[in-house]
Parts: structure tokens; sequence; C-alpha cells
């Protein structure tokens, strides 16, 4: 599965996704509104789960990384996967335990995790804990200590190898504010530090190299080094490692430009890392560890859109076009983050072939809030349905109330039925935590 046959244009001439019509869907559910594919989520997860079981024998396991999209259901999804999930604050954590998610799955991240995190990881009993720092090391032994619990950790590595989107390159640099460098010497004194505290148990090393990343060599070559690094612990400290967690990182299609991916093309990024964990495995006489990989975006990237309503346009002669739709930077702020590209279609007339290019922007008061720029439309009218696609990472774990615009509500399709996964914000909402303070009265 793609995003090509996620999306498809039905016979009305209106897209659909999931087998839904997606302007039934703006009728029904209203915008600006996200809508996911449930099968193509599946399908992702089960490709990834089913490469470790044949070519690595099922020693191992998909963690999702939630922090591309997280809400209960997702964590529903994962389980009923049989995967596990990487979570980063006490917020996502909260919402895979409260969404009934085993705690035994789970991974803990964060370089900056504070005392409520740990704790709540801790009492949970959260499988493992990524630790970032001398601070959280000493932190959670200490906390270990108290409830009377030993703590199976990981520690974050930086293997000096840098990857961007298309390319990579390996580099010394250490300025990072994430993992211990093997470059510097940092890493293994933190292994050593590690293996002295007596409530916790380091089971191996986790590293990150970058994301929307379509270099295999890349996550090859991070292999290669962790193994390295491994096999000198080994011999330097005489601890052998059993886990590694290598991260997540796999680009997906955006607009063109962008690779279209489809899921052999993911299970093949994992079977060269795969290749490359034996390759290395063998040739430094370690056991082949226990492997974890964190894909985010490419689980649910493609399989989410987002629908607006246009509502102004704008034209400015000689200079440029705004279609102006209901939502924003505030469901979306990849654009102003990251000039980050998209592709957008008329979804009430999505047979129509494009006429003019131009900028699709939000409602916000900033003129940076756009959603897309450079876009190929037929000419917008009011009303029409705009569909920006692949919005399903990073748009609604990044959305915010910016201007006091309420935050869409998700609704998650299978074989063109819709529901609810995230509910409506309403204004009451946006004003439940507000407080007038007796002084203000
Ligand atoms: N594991 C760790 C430790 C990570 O830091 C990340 C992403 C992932 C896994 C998942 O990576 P993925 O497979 O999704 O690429 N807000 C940015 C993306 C930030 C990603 C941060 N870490 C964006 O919108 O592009």
């Amino acid at each position: 599965m793609n995003t090509r046959e996620t999306l498809k244009i039905n016979s009305a001439g209106h897209l659909s996704i999931g087998g839904a019509d997606t302007t039934e869907l703006a009728a029904r559910f209203g915008t600006p509104l996200y809508v996911m594919d449930e099968q193509y989520i599946r399908d992702m997860c089960a490709a990834y789960s089913k490469a470790i079981r044949t070519d690595y024998g099922g020693n191992g396991l998909v963690l999702y990384a939630s922090k591309a999209f997280s809400c209960m259901a997702i964590y529903r999804i994962a389980e009923q996967e049989g995967i596990g999930v990487d979570v980063v604050s006490g917020g996502e954590l909260y919402t895979a335990l409260k969404a009934g998610f085993p705690a035994e799955k789970i991974c803990l991240h964060g370089n900056n995790k504070l005392a409520t995190e740990l704790s709540l990881a801790v009492e949970s009993g959260v499988g493992l804990i990524a630790v970032d720092s001398y601070t959280e090391l000493d932190k959670l032994d200490a906390l270990c200590a108290e409830k009377g619990k030993r703590q199976e950790i990981l520690l974050r590595i930086n293997p000096g190898v840098e990857a961007h989107t298309h390319r990579f390159i390996q580099t010394a640099k250490t300025d990072s504010k994430f993992g211990f460098s093997v470059a510097d010497g940092t890493a293994e004194k933190i292994t050593a530090y590690a293996l002295k505290k007596e409530h916790l148990d380091l089971k191996g090393y986790h590293c990150h190299i970058g994301s929307q990343i379509f270099e295999k060599q890349s996550f090859a070559l991070a292999a290669e080094k962790m193994l390295g690094f491994m096999a000198e612990m080994r011999d330097k400290l005489g601890f052998t490692a059993s886990v590694l967690n290598l991260g997540g990182g796999y680009g997906i299609w955006y607009a063109e430009g962008d690779a279209q991916q489809s899921v052999s093309d993911y299970t093949a990024y994992l079977r060269t890392v795969i290749g490359a964990v034996k390759a290395s495995a063998a040739r430094f006489a370690m056991p082949e560890p226990y492997l974890l990989i964190e894909p985010g975006r490419s689980i649910v990237g493609e399989a989410g859109i987002t629908l607006y309503t246009v509502g102004a346009i704008k034209d400015i002669p000689g200079v440029k076009k705004y279609v102006a739709v209901d939502g924003g930077m505030f469901d979306n702020p990849r654009y102003a983050l990251y000039q980050a590209k998209y592709t957008a279609i008329l979804a009430n007339r999505a047979k129509e072939p494009a006429t003019e290019r131009v900028s699709v922007a939000g409602k916000c008061c900033e003129s940076g809030d756009i959603v897309c720029a450079d876009v190929d439309l037929p000419a917008a009218k009011e009303g029409d349905i705009l569909a920006v696609l692949s919005t399903g990472a990073y748009n609604y774990s990044m959305a915010s109330n910016y201007n006091r615009n309420a935050v869409p509500p998700v609704v998650l399709v299978k074989n063109g039925k819709a529901d609810y996964i995230v509910k409506p914000q309403s204004y009451e909402d946006i004003v439940r935590n507000d407080v007038i303070p007796e002084s203000l009265r």
C-alpha cells in the first residue's frame, strides 16, 4: 500500500480515502478535519514486524514512535498489531497506559526526563528507559532504590553518522543535545558509570540518526558503528550489550521530488539494516542483539490527509494567488517551521486538471501561516474542499491552539466507515483551564 493505493478518485470525481468519499466526510464531520486510513497504518506495522520475523528470526520488536501521532486509538492499533511503542513524555506515556497498552512493550525517551515522568515510567513498569544524561542516571537509580525496583535501561549514543534527507555524512560532530558521542569517548565513560548503578540494568544502546531519510546506507552505517562500539565495550569493560535500538527516520512521500515508497520499499530498508546488523555482529564476533526499530512517520504519515474548506481567495496580479482555508499553522505548522512541501488536491473536483499555481494560506494572523506553497490546482472557489496529503505524521501531534483556534478532530476510516478517534474541541474546551483570579474580579 502507498498513498496512491489509499487515495482514489471515485465515480463522482471526488477524492476518497480508505473507501470513504472525502466530501461526505467533510459534510458529516466538518472541516478542518484530519482523516487517517486504519488499514494503511496496520499494513505498515505488519510489514515491519514481518521483516523482523522473517529476516531476523523474530529476535526484535518494532516500536511505533508515537511522537508522530499520539492518541489513545493509535496505541490500541499498535497493541493489536503486536508491536511496541516509543514515548517521549509523561503525556505520551499516560495516553498509552490509559489506552491499556502493555507497559513492558514501551520504551521511554527524552533528553531531559522530568522526575514525574521517570516516576510514572518506573511505577507503571515500562520495559526500557533510554537514558540520556548523568543527571538522569543518578535520578533514576535513586528513584528505583526508593521504590525497591530494578529498571532495564539503554544509553543513547551518538555514533557519528549524521543523516539528511537524500544523503548522509559521517561526522565526528559532538554538538548535539542528544546522546553520548562514541568519537570523544563520552559514550564509553557513561557506560562504565551506568554499569555501577545498583538498581539499573544496562541492556544495551540506542541511536537515532535523523528523520525523513531515504538513504538506506546511512542506517546500515549507523548499525555498523553501533556494533563496533558494542564490541569495544565488551573488550574494554567486559560488558556485552544484548539490545540495540536503531531509532526511526525512514522517509515518506510528500510531494513531487520525494520517492514514492511502497510497503516493499520499507521492508527493503529494514532488510538492509538487518543485513548490516548481522554482518557486523559476525565481524566483531558479537552475539546478534535483540533489535528494536522506531518508525514513526513511515507508519502514519501517508495514512493521513487533512480536509479544509476554501474561503477567501486573493489574487495579487503578477505576484501570487492565495487560496485561504479554514485551518492553518495551528493544525499543520510544518511549512512555518521547515518550509515543508505538500501536495494539495481539490477533493470535490479531483478529476479536473490543474490550471494555476497558488499558495494555500491558513487563517492565522501571521504572514508565514502557509499550509503549502506553490501547488498546482484547478481554479479554486469558495466552498471547495481542499485535501492536503501525507499529513498523518507530525501534524495533529504538533498542533496548537494558536489564535485560539480549535485543534481539528481526527477520524479513522476503514472500508468506507469513519469514526472519531479525537473529538472536536469546543470553545468551552479552549477556555477550560482559564482562570480569572480574585484580583481581577
Ligand atoms: N526515535 C527517536 C528517538 C526519535 O527522536 C524519532 C523522531 C523517531 C524515533 C521517529 O522518527 P521518524 O520515523 O518519525 O522519522 N517534527 C519533525 C520530526 C521530528 C522527529 C524527531 N524524532 C517533522 O515534522 O518533520
